[in-house]
């Protein structure tokens, strides 16, 4: 996948572009990323102007149209096809996983930052960019925008993450966007919390189906919005059959007890359970 950001500050990007998952995808061709300095296209060669006072009055500046409209039409030209246009503004529709997975299938993306008090209007008018908003909240411009979007999208490039898997696990993502299940490690009891009996039984089946209703449990508490679209779990019908209680999540007595609450615990002591 290629994506060109255009930016007045491209160099707030170098640092995020060195970072591992996306320093590897790049590495390994999975990922290519061009920045480009929308000032390059400034009319004003003495101070490279790009912005100006909003006509009527009123604070700030406003990015004018000429250099971001011939910014964004040269950089379409740099590729075999020009790409799907993205617009980082608060006035877009709201980033989601859904919306992510529809930007991930474009083979080139191009990602508009905007800064000062927005975009001239002829800007949206003439390019029809997809408008595309992180959440209700202004941010000083749209590059910190630009890196959830790419942050988000490169994890769904087939190979970057490595485990196809892991992608589709994540919270909001397959067919019922629910929140993702609880996670545990080592150790098995920790300050009195124990890890549920269920996850280290061995038994596939079981492990599946207590993930799903922990899924939907959690969802339910936190996000019950997203629940009006799941497939498996309609408002109401919770988590009757098989209760994920709070409960469950064993106690396993105090912490001065708790044979394995070191982080150093042998095979050994894990496999003795946690004394209550
Ligand atoms: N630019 C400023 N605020 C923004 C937001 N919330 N989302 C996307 N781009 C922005």
């Amino acid at each position: 996948m290629r994506i060109d950001v255009l930016t007045l500050f491209p160099e707030i990007f170098h640092s995020y572009l060195g970072q591992s998952v996306l320093k590897k995808a790049i590495e390994r061709g999975l990922v290519e990323i061009h920045l480009h300095n929308i000032r390059d296209w400034s009319h004003d060669k003495k101070h490279h102007k790009v912005d100006d006072r909003p006509f009527g009055g009123g604070p700030g500046m406003v990015l004018m149209a000429p250099p971001v409209v011939e910014c964004v039409e040269a950089v379409q030209a740099m590729a075999n096809e020009p790409g799907h246009l993205v617009m980082l503004t608060p006035q877009g529709r709201k980033l989601n996983q859904a919306v992510v997975e529809e930007l991930a299938q474009h083979p080139r993306l191009l990602l508009l930052c905007g800064r000062y008090e927005g975009f001239d209007e002829r800007i949206r008018l003439i390019l029809k960019p997809d408008e595309i908003s992180i959440g209700d909240y202004v941010l000083n411009g749209g590059e910190v925008a630009a890196m959830v979007v790419i942050d988000a999208v490169i994890r769904l490039v087939p190979g970057v993450l490595g485990d196809e898997e892991s992608s589709r696990q994540d919270s909001f993502s397959g067919p019922d966007r629910l929140l993702d299940h609880a996670q545990y490690t080592r150790p098995r009891c920790y300050r009195g919390y124990e890890v549920p009996a269920v996850l280290l039984s061995g038994n596939h089946r079981a492990i599946e189906r207590w993930r799903l209703m922990d899924r939907r449990r959690r969802t339910e508490e936190r996000r019950r919005d997203l629940l009006e679209g799941s497939t498996t779990l309609r408002l109401g019908e919770s988590t009757r059959d098989e209760k994920v209680s709070k409960n469950s999540l064993g106690k396993c007595g105090d912490a001065g007890t708790c044979p394995e609450s070191s982080a150093t615990e042998s095979r050994k002591e894990s496999e003795k359970g946690c004394q209550a």
